[in-house]
């Protein structure tokens, strides 16, 4: 089902009421449990995005630490001073890994005056605190010119030094060396200065700088690695993602190539666009998951990376794989891979339960090594539970247990998708929502698509006999790095926080029950009902004038160019006016300018349009509430072929075109849910703007408390006063209430302000004969009640 708008006469059928009030009735049958609550429904999808794993929870600090990224050190330094002459080259001599053949050859032929080396800033740089132990490693080797000693300090980017320690004579062989330093001060932007006071030539490779403390004591970056225990997740789905199938075969990620030595794991270009050492590989993500007690899901390659595909002859290299990672998670000691995993330190099983076959791969090429692949794997591993992508159909060569489906999209249409699965076949495959996220009028992860989130969210639950899993994506970005946005977990070198969906799906987890509880909620439906009005082109130049807002016979507004362009406010384009007309120069896509108040309900907007240039026509805007929440009449559009009504991801089309150089009288008339347009006084279009329900809610039993837990998503922005009928359950008269709101739906988190939207923990009293709760607006609302003793 899309959401979408409504032609008119369809509307006129099935529209029962033109719900204003804000009451509402929910009811909670307690004597008739439903469905188990899955055990594994809230989990995370960890995908190497963004710098979440480099540059993010594995917590590394020195960047390109074995010089593989380019041709050249990039992020190395040399450091000079005076007239110091320090020459910095990528070399392939002697490499200490075939693997990683490249290291740094410094050349110093003048030291200037004191000291003379290189500097690694880490990622957007290192972070250190007062009294903090940092562990350094290294190899080294110099020739015969070069007497040393080397200083290896921390200090900030204008030379204050926070740890300084000297490193023993390098040789003609590579050595490894290692060291500690203790810093003497915090500095979220330090950065490591390897220098000396000598000429001389001397390589480095695998130049890796720790802080001593990880989390659990495994390499993760603790604050991280904490954010994302917080959710409790009962599984982690790894390493991606398209990092899993590569733009190409040869950047596909390949498990074998990221265990063992870390001067062994290949440096690889990630899909998102940096370099990936693998020094969080296999065995520290299936460590993560154990210590964040979660279920590791692992995705496979299955021969299929986004431009190319593996020939069938050559698949038994991907089984292979696949057998061989179940055998390295799973394996007894003696095993070949179980052992390769004792080396490693684990000795005991991973216990890997669940492995995804591929990532959004679909059609006949995947049914194909799909079918192969889980032939294989059952064959030799028959309890492993599969799960199959669902791009373009489910595969049907072999039975399917598990389908992992995703969804982007915008609030509205998860909101539109909180019944979905109601009507789900219980015989067909289960469900694992891998990945959704509301991703369109989110700005950076707002508070509107955390409430878009959980409604939909409210449907996973109540049918949690056919949705066994789901995960938010993506987990974590480095804000320095957005390849994806928005993104649950965001930080910098030394700072965290979450997004508001952040805190929805923490409360989700948290609250989670055993038992499903039927719930009727009793509410009414909203619309787009307010706004401002506006003007806009796509590639295209175009002048507007006389643009005029009446209500009921009262001009609200009439524009007067002669004054300039104070009422207005602009997104992107070139703007001018002059003669009375507003000129937009640009071939941008998608400029606006507005106008008006954002309180406006029902208006008559009336204009003149010419298109001077470019392949489209006009952008007409109403019922604007900011950049991203507005309903546009696009005349012209898709290259000029028609005129269409378009509210988020959802448009409805007439054919049409615009021509250059003519004025055309447009007519938009806007009243309670209705739209109607005219070009030139005709008539072109209506529409009925889609609108959703107000309250989203589910119920669930914990049966270790015997609480009853009550999830209520208020989407309207005024707060609905809600009676509550819980039957078949006595409650002790005190509730908690776990409420996540915020004022405007646009509010965000920040890296300055990371506790602007933050659930609120109180208590309510809920009387058992008539209780009423006021539900805020933009709110998600968890009520737990105690069973009277
Ligand atoms: O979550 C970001 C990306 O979205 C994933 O890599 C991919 O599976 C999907 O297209």
């Amino acid at each position: 089902m899309k959401f979408s708008f409504i032609p008119v006469s369809i509307l006129a059928l099935c529209l029962g009421f033109f719900a204003t009030a804000q009451e509402a009735k929910i009811t909670v049958d307690a004597s008739k449990p439903g469905v188990k609550v899955s055990p594994t429904l809230w989990g995370v999808f960890f995908e190497d995005i963004n710098c979440s794993a480099d540059g993010g929870i594995y917590a590394e600090l020195i960047r390109n630490r074995s010089f593989e990224n380019t041709e050249k050190p990039e992020y190395w330094h040399a450091l000079r001073s005076g007239t110091g002459k320090v020459d910095l080259t990528v070399s392939s001599e002697r490499p200490v890994s075939a693997k990683n053949p490249h290291s740094l050859k410094v050349t110093i032929t003048e030291p200037g005056i004191g000291r003379a080396g290189i500097a690694n800033n880490g990622f957007w740089g290192i972070a250190v605190k007062k009294d903090e132990v940092f562990n350094l490693r290294l190899w080294g080797r110099a020739d015969a010119s070069f007497v040393g000693p080397l200083t290896v300090t921390l200090e900030s980017g204008d030379n204050v030094v926070y740890a300084k320690e000297s490193l023993p004579p390098f040789t003609a062989e590579w050595k490894e060396y290692s060291l500690s330093l203790t810093t003497s001060e915090t500095d979220p932007e330090a950065r490591l200065v390897i220098s000396t006071a000598s000429r001389g030539t001397f390589w480095l490779d695998m130049v890796s700088l720790f802080p001593k403390n990880t989390w659990k004591g495994h390499g993760l970056r603790p604050d991280l690695a904490e954010t994302i225990a917080a959710l409790k997740p009962s599984f982690v789905r790894f390493p991606g993602g398209c990092w899993v199938e590569g733009d190409t075969m040869d950047k596909a990620y390949r498990w074998k190539r990221t265990i063992g030595k870390i001067s062994e794991r290949v440096t690889q270009f990630n899909i998102w666009n940096y370099y990936a050492t693998h020094g969080l590989g296999f065995h520290e993500y299936l460590q993560m998951c154990e210590d964040l007690g979660a279920e590791p899901l692992f995705v496979i390659n299955t021969g299929m990376s986004h431009k190319e595909n593996v020939p069938m002859n050559k698949m038994n290299e991907f089984v292979q794989d696949a057998l061989d990672a179940i055998e390295y998670c799973n394996g007894p000691e003696n095993s070949k891979w179980g052992a390769v995993r004792a080396r490693a330190g684990h000795p005991a099983p991973f216990n890997l339960k669940y492995m995804e076959i591929g990532n959004e791969n679909g059609g006949p090429a995947y049914q194909e090594r799909y079918g192969l692949m889980v032939k294989a794997i059952k064959e030799r591993y028959p309890d492993m539970h599969l799960i199959a992508n669902e791009w373009g159909g489910v595969p049907k060569e072999v039975p399917v247990e598990i389908v992992d489906e995703h969804y982007y999209n915008t609030p509205e249409f998860f909101m539109g998708q909180a019944n979905r699965y109601d009507k789900y076949d219980r015989k067909g495959p289960k469900v694992y929502v891998g990945e959704y996220a509301v991703t369109q009028g989110c700005g950076l992860g707002n508070m509107r698509a955390a409430v878009g989130e959980a409604a939909f969210m409210t449907g996973l639950e109540r049918n949690s006999d056919v949705v066994a899993m789901a995960s938010y994506a993506p987990l974590l970005v480095n804000v320095n790095h957005r390849g994806w946005n928005p993104d649950l977990i965001c930080f910098d070198s030394s700072r965290v926080y979450g997004i508001p969906s952040y805190y929805v799906q923490k409360m989700f987890s948290e609250n989670r029950g055993d038992t499903v509880l039927p719930v009727d909620v009793d509410a009414s439906s909203t619309g787009p009902s307010e706004g401002m009005v506006g003007v806009g082109t796509w590639r295209t130049q175009a002048e507007f004038k006389d643009i005029k807002v009446v209500e009921d016979g009262k001009t609200l507004f009439e524009s007067d160019f002669s004054k300039g362009t104070n009422d207005w406010k602009f997104l992107g384009g070139k703007w001018s006016a002059g003669n009375g007309t507003l000129k937009q120069d640009s071939d941008e896509e998608n400029v606006h300018a507005v106008a008006g108040s954002p309180n406006w309900s029902n208006y008559t907007l009336t204009l003149k349009a010419r298109k001077t240039g470019g392949t489209e026509g006009f952008l007409i805007l109403f019922r604007v509430q900011n950049e991203t929440e507005r309903i546009w009449w696009n005349i012209g559009g898709w290259q000029n072929t028609g005129h269409g009504l378009e509210i988020g991801a959802d448009s409805l089309r007439v054919p049409g075109k615009i021509e250059t150089g003519r004025w055309y009288d447009i007519r938009v008339e806007v009243k309670d849910f209705t739209v109607k347009c005219y070009l030139d006084n005709q008539f072109i279009q209506e529409a009925v703007f889609p609108r959703q329900k107000v309250l989203f809610a589910s119920a669930t039993k914990e049966a270790s408390s015997g609480d009853l837990i009550l999830k209520v998503v208020n989407s309207s922005a005024k707060p609905v006063q809600t009676a509550l009928n819980l039957t078949g359950f006595t409650p002790n008269p005190e509730f908690k209430v776990i409420e996540l709101a915020s004022e405007k739906p646009t509010d965000e988190n920040s890296i300055d302000a990371p506790q602007k939207v933050v659930p609120v923990v109180k208590t309510c009293n809920l009387n058992e004969t008539a209780s009423v709760y006021s539900f805020p607006g933009n709110s998600v609302t968890i009520l737990r009640g105690h069973p009277k003793k």
